[in-house]
C-alpha cells in the first residue's frame, strides 16, 4: 500500500495563538478540492521546537516557517506538487 503523504501542522501553544488555529479548515479544503485524501494524511502535532520561526508546517520531512493565510496555498503546492 502507498505511504500517504503526512502534513503536520504544529498546533503547540506559540503557533496555535499566531494563527495555524485558522489554516485548520485551509488545508482541509485544499486537500479535499485537489483529490489528495487518499494520497495525503493531515493531522496536528505539539511543539515543533522552532516557536520563534513559527507558525510551522511539516510536509513530509520539510519544514515551513511563519506560514500564513496568504502562503500557505503556495507551500501546500510546494510540498504536495509531485503528487
Ligand atoms: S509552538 Fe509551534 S514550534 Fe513551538
Amino acid at each position: 500500500m502507498l505511504r500517504k503523504r503526512k502534513v503536520i501542522l504544529c498546533l503547540g501553544s506559540s503557533c496555535f495563538a499566531r494563527g495555524n488555529k485558522e489554516l485548520i479548515p485551509m488545508i482541509r479544503k485544499f486537500i479535499e478540492r485537489k483529490n489528495l485524501a487518499d494520497k495525503v494524511e493531515f493531522k496536528g502535532d505539539h511543539c515543533f521546537d522552532h516557536c520563534s520561526n513559527g507558525p510551522n508546517m511539516m510536509i513530509g520531512t520539510r519544514m515551513f516557517h511563519q506560514v500564513t493565510p496568504e502562503n500557505i496555498e503556495q507551500y501546500l503546492k510546494e510540498g504536495l506538487g509531485d503528487l
